[in-house]
Parts: C-alpha cells; structure tokens; sequence
C-alpha cells in the first residue's frame, strides 16, 4: 500500500498509461493540489489555504436562501437546534388519559414478555395507573372500575358498586397517586391485593437514632408486688348488628349472614338455617346478645359493687358489612351506641378504649398526617366523634380527649397508681388499611410508633410500668399486620421491657392468643430471653364460627402484671334453642382460667408470681412435649366453640410458633403458614 501511494505522488496530476487495457481505459489519476477555486463563486475563506476546508457559499436552488458560513463553520459547531424544534404532541383530555393508562395496562398484560414475570407486569401497570391519578384524579373512580371489570376481579356486588366513587375509588386513587408504586410500595400491593409479586423482604432499621437513649443496663429494680388484686375487665369485638334480621339466612354463602339479603346458594329461595335471636356462627352480634353479654359481665365477675378497677376495650363496634353498605353516619351511630350500654350496664371503671379497623370509613382506613395535599383532616371526624365520646362518657379528661383528636385517636394516660396506659390505632399496621402502601419502606410513615417511643421512653424516665392497648395484633401467623411496621413495633417492645411494659392488649382476631416476644429479635428463643407478653382477647361477636366470650384480669396493684385471666363464653350453638320464648336469655359460663389451665404444667411458680413472659414461654415448652396441652389452647382459641376443628399435624408445631412470633417478619420467617384461625382459614376482615 505505501509503495502504491507513493507511485500516486510521483505521478501527479497525470494519467498514466499503461499497454494492454483496453479501449482507452486508464489505470491511474492524480488529482490536483490546490481546490478549484472555480467551483464556486465566492468564499467564506480563502479556498486556497492549506490549512482549512474551503467553505464555500453555498445557495440552495429551491429556497435561494444562502446558507451562513456558522452552519459549516469547523471552529464553532453548534450543539443545540434552538431554531427549529420538533412540535411536542398536544396536551390530551383527562377522558383520552383514562383510555391510554387502560390501553397500557391491557398491552402489559397481554405482552409475551411480561409472560413469566407477574410482578413486573403488575407494578408496570401501577406506573400507568399513578400517573393517571396524579394528572387526572377526577379519573380515579373511573379507573378502579375499569380495571376491575376488565380483570373480571370479584367482588360482593358490582365493580361500580364495590370500586366506585361511592366506596373504595377515592382512597385507592390517592394511595395510588402518592405511592412508590415502582418500587418497595406497588411490590407489597402487588402481593397483598394482587397476589402478583412475592412480599418485599423486611426493611432495615436504624434503631440508634430512633432511640432517645439506649437501654439502661443494669435494669432498675423491678416494682414490688403489693399483693393486693385489682380487676380489670378485657371487651373486646362487640361488632353489634343493629340491622340483624331474625329468621333471615344464618347459612349464608355471601357474607354477611342473618341479612333480609342474605341466602343459600343451595336454597335461595327457602331459608335453610333462620337467624336466632341472639346470634350465629356466621353473623355479627345482634342487640338482644350485645345487651346479654353486658348484663352477664356484671353478675358473673361480682363488679355490681364495687365496680372493675379498670376496663379495657380493644376495638371494632362496627359489623362486618360489605364496603357498599357502610357509612359515617353507621360508623358513628354503632359507637355511640355501644359506649353507652357498656357505661350503663357494666360498672366498669374508666374505660380505656382503641380504635379498630372497623371503627372508621371506609373500614380500616386511616391516613397519614404527612399525606399532604388538602388530604390532612380527612378521618378527623372520627378521631374527634371517638374522642368526644369517651370524655363524656367520663373515662378519659380534656386534655387526653384533645391528644386523640390530633394522634389518629390515640392517647396515653399516665394514671395516679404508677400504671400508664398507652393506645396505639394498629391501622398503621394493618395490612387492609390502603394508606400503610404509602412510604411502606419507612416503616413508621404515620408517625405512630414515634408517639409510642417517645410516651414509653416518658414512663421509663418517671418509673412508670405501662400497658400497650391496640387493636389488630402485631404478629401470631403474620397475616394481619404488615411486617416493617410490627418488626419495628417488636424493637420497641425489646427496648422497654420488662421493666416498663407490664402487658399489651388486642383483639381483632375475635380469637383467644397470645403472643411472647424475645429480646435480640427472638433470635434465641428460650425462658431466659422471654421479656413480655401481648394478650389477644376473644371477641364478643360470634363471627366466625365461635362462640361470644369475655376476659377478666386479676393484675398486682404494685407491678401491674397480670395474676390471672378468667374467660367466660356463651355456646352459640345453643342460640336456636332459645327461640320463640322470653324465659332465658344465653347463657354465659365460665370457661378457664390461664393458670389453672396450663400451670400444672409449670414447676415452681408460686401463686403470686405473674403469668407473665417466662410463665408462657414455659407453657409453650410444656406443648412441646405434650400435645394435648396444644389441643386444649385450640379449643379456647373459639371460646371452645362446637364448629372447631381438631388441630394435628404441622398445626400443633404451627401454633407453639405462632405464640412465639410477636412480629409478622418472625411468623413469616419462621413459622409454617395457614394455621391461623382455628377455623383453618382467614380472618373475617
Ligand atoms: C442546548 O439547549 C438547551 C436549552 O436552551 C441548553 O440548556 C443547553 O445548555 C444547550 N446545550 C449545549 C451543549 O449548549
Ligand atoms: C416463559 O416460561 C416458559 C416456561 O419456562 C418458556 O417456555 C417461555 O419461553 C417463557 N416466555 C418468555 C416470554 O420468556
Ligand atoms: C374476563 O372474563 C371474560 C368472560 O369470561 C373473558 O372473556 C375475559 O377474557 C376475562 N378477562 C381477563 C383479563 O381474564
Ligand atoms: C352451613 O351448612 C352446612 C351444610 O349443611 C354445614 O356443614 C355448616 O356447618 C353450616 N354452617 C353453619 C355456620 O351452621
Ligand atoms: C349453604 O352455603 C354454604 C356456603 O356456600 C355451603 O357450604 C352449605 O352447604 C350451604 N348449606 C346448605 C344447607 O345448602
Ligand atoms: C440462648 O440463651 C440461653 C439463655 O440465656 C443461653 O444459655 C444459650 O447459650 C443461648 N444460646 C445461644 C445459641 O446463644
Ligand atoms: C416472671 O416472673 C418470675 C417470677 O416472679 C420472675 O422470676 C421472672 O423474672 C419474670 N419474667 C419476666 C420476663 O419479667
Ligand atoms: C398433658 O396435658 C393435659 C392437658 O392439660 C394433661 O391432662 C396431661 O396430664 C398432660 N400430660 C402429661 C404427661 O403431662
Ligand atoms: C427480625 O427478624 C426478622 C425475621 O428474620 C427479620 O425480617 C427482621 O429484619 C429482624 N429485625 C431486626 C431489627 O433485625
């Protein structure tokens, strides 16, 4: 090649000839050196300089407009086009938004690479669906029922109906719009409502910042006992059903029974099973048993005088009604009511009551206070109607009363004896409650857990023991609580106790369980680590499949840890028999009592000590071995009612595990699923 170049150079500027091609074919041609100044008829430079491009001016035939020399300029290239920009598509109707996030989503679910991927798929179609929300909100409700009725997803009624803007449109909608759907947020309502994502894992914590100081070590001296009882009423679940039908469907295949609508899908057209007057397996409690329970309460437990110490009320007045048939003005009227039979009937002490899932509208839902946007003071109509109540009904003062209002309902009382009393609304880690999708990886979004922190860390610094009150338990079989906010909850727990917290209280589950937590995360479950204990009580209304009960606790006025917890519960079986006659009412009877129930079991506890974390991990150890001890605690899980099923197999190994899990990120880790209720399936939610 170098020879052949240099060939070219010696014979510029001429052809050579060559013999032998033919036809006057030349083989070679050496160009001139200087450029043709010819070409053209003027110049932006001096065409003749070796040292630059000429450039030339250039004028376009078509136009005859002449092109500038900083188009071509070699020195100064221009990087942006600010003169003629490509249009940008027109702005669109909020109703063509509407049409494109539907036509989007559809194309990701019918897209073959999305095939093997759900999840992907699943939070793809929440990207379209957010910035739908965001730009055009007033297509929200439209969206929810769309989708619904294009993914065939079921529901009670209708789509319009069920995900309309009468019910669940606006809360999904703003969820939706202030969610990271993209990411840990849309993976987690991707698996809980879609069952399209595997759940995220457990989100990392910074407990050295989120604790004001670190646990003090030694602990201080534990409070004596008094030896002085005082006794303490647990209510928990009433759900009245103030639209009970007696004679209706109790069989019902659609919940919930004992409805005027209800019926068999069997036998729509003839009652298979009439509505008792007092109550069914399937159905919320009606007047006559919400009234029979109170009146039971005061003669079974001999409170008619002097009254309970205290009481306790964990949650949920309102029935289980689909989302369709709720409202505020049903949501207020059912707590109105109850809080004041309760004050009537039962002389109970002051009351302190929590909000449960069911004691707002729509059911479970509450927002958090940094949701922004005009959003703020959405639920404050029930923080201020359930505060309202409870001062006037005399059981907490103004300034308590006050603190509900503006803490999502919550409120700490810090009493004379030396027992504070804290409340937590557990919506905040409530799976079911939309809201807790928002920022799910903080793991404290609403800010209730910071309340509980800074009132527990306020007890420990003034000596105070103290009792944690919620509603929805914060682990068990895991599938009632999201995990990041009960993983933090178990820290909190880890943190104060045993020296602080002297018992925390739920329902919810309507059934009969207990939760130990461990220090160190229960990363070695033993006797030694057990530090406390939450006590899930059972509930009054019979749904689902048992019986109506109550608790009492007797509780040292010194260290306020629970001596004892008595159980009482009516057998709703026998509800049928009572019927067509004004005679009797149900009966209530006693059912057990913790320590006699399972302290034979225990060696060495006297009968003054606590029933406290030790004892029940002690209890479990007995299960271990005896699994008769595991059958007994399934029978009173139902208030041993008559619809519960043997537990055997992986269920005994499954309940030992699930009264060891106080957070769902335990149960999930280490406990097999699907033991939770000892119906063997889901909660009522
Ligand atoms: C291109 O134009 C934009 C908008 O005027 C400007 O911000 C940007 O700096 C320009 N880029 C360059 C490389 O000059
Ligand atoms: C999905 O998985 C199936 C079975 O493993 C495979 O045959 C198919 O090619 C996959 N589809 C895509 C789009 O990856
Ligand atoms: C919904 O159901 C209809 C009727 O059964 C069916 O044609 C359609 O494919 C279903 N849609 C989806 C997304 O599965
Ligand atoms: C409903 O009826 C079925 C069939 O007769 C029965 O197995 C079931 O126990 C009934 N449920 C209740 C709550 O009575
Ligand atoms: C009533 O409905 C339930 C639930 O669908 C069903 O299990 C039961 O067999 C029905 N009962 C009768 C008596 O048909
Ligand atoms: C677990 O705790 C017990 C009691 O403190 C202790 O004896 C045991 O060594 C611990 N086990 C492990 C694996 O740390
Ligand atoms: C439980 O009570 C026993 C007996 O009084 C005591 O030895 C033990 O330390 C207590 N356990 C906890 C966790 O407080
Ligand atoms: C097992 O527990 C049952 C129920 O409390 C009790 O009756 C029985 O004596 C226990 N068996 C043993 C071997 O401890
Ligand atoms: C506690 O254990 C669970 C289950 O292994 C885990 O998911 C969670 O992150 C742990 N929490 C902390 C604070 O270590």
């Amino acid at each position: 090649m170098v020879a052949r170049a240099l060939d070219l150079v010696i014979a510029a500027a001429s052809l050579s000839r060559v013999v032998g091609l033919p036809n006057g074919l030349q083989s070679a041609y050496t160009a001139a050196g200087a450029f043709p100044t010819s070409l053209y008829a003027s110049y932006y430079n001096d065409p003749t300089a070796t040292t630059a491009e000429p450039q030339p001016v250039v004028s376009d035939p078509v136009t005859h407009e002449i092109y500038p020399y900083w188009l071509t300029d070699a020195e100064e290239i221009p990087q942006n086009d600010t003169t003629e920009i490509h249009p940008l598509p027109a702005p669109v109707t909020s109703s063509v938004l509407l049409e494109a996030a539907i036509a989007q989503i559809a194309s990701i679910a019918s897209n073959p690479v999305f095939a093997n991927d759900t999840c992907a798929a699943c939070q793809a179609s929440l990207v379209a669906a957010k910035f739908l929300a965001m730009a055009a909100p007033e297509q929200g409700p439209a969206l929810s029922v769309r989708l619904c009725e294009y993914f065939n997803y079921s529901t009670t009624v209708d789509c319009e109906t069920t995900y309309g803007i009468n019910t669940l449109a606006s809360v999904i909608t703003q969820v939706i719009a202030a969610a990271d759907v993209g990411g840990y947020d849309g993976q987690m309502i991707c698996n809980e409502f879609l069952d399209l994502c595997p759940r995220a894992p457990t989100s990392p914590l910074d407990l050295d910042s989120w604790f004001a100081k670190p646990k003090p070590d030694p602990l201080p001296p534990p409070k004596q006992p008094t030896g002085e009882r005082l006794k303490i009423l647990h209510l928990s679940d009433l759900h009245i059903d103030p639209r009970y039908a007696i004679g209706s469907e109790a069989n019902c295949s659609d919940f919930l029974c004992c409805r005027v609508n209800s019926y068999n899908e069997s036998s729509p057209d003839k009652v298979v099973q009439p509505a008792p007057r007092y109550g069914a397996f399937n159905c919320d409690s009606p007047y006559p048993l919400i009234v029979a329970v109170l009146q039971a309460i005061p003669a079974l437990t001999g409170t008619e005088e002097p009254g309970f110490d205290f009481t306790i009320y964990t949650g949920d007045l309102i029935p289980h009604d689909p989302a369709n048939e709720l409202s505020r003005a049903f949501t207020v009227y059912s707590e109105s009511v109850l809080f004041d039979l309760i004050k009537r009937l039962v002389n109970t002490g002051p009351v302190y009551a929590v909000q449960g899932n069911h004691d707002t509208y729509n059911m479970a839902m509450n927002s958090p206070y940094n949701i922004g946007n005009g959003l703020v003071d959405q639920f404050n109509w029930d923080y201020n109607h359930l505060a309202a109540l409870w001062e006037l009904e005399g059981w907490i003062d103004g300034e308590t009363a006050q603190q509900a209002r503006t803490h999502y309902s919550a409120y700490s009382v810090q009493r004379q004896d030396g027992l504070r009393i804290i409340t937590i609304n557990t919506d905040f880690w409530y799976t079911l409650n939309y809201f807790n999708y928002i920022n799910l990886a903080s793991s404290d979004n609403s800010g209730m857990l910071r309340f509980l922190t800074d009132e527990l860390q306020d007890a420990e610094d003034a000596g105070d023991r103290v009792w944690i009150l919620g509603h929805v338990l914060s682990g068990w079989d895991g599938t009632e609580p999201l995990e990041n906010p009960s993983n933090l909850f178990y820290q909190i727990v880890d943190r104060y106790s045993p020296h602080v917290i002297a018992g925390i209280f739920f329902g919810h589950t309507h059934e009969d369980q207990l939760s130990i937590f461990y220090s160190n995360n229960a990363t070695n479950i033993s006797a030694e680590n057990a530090q406390t204990v939450a006590w899930i009580t059972p509930s009054v209304t019979p749904l689902t499949n048992l019986n109506s009960g109550f608790r009492v606790y007797e509780v040292d006025s010194g260290t306020f840890d629970v001596l004892d917890a008595y159980t009482w519960q009516a057998d709703v079986n026998a509800f049928g028999a009572l019927d067509g006659q004004t005679e009797y009412g149900p009966t209530f009877e006693f059912e057990y009592s913790a320590r006699d129930a399972y302290g034979g079991s225990i060696t060495g506890w006297g009968a003054n000590d606590p029933l406290n974390a030790t004892w029940w991990h002690l209890v479990t150890e007995a299960m271990e071995t005896n699994s008769s001890l595991i059958q007994l605690y399934n029978l009173y899980q139902s208030k041993s009612s008559a619809m519960t099923p043997e537990c055997t197999g992986e269920c005994l190994s499954a309940k030992i595990c699930y009264l060891r899990s106080g957070s769902a990120s335990l149960s999930f880790a280490n406990c097999p699923a699907g033991y939770g209720s000892t119906q063997n399936g889901p909660y009522p939610s």
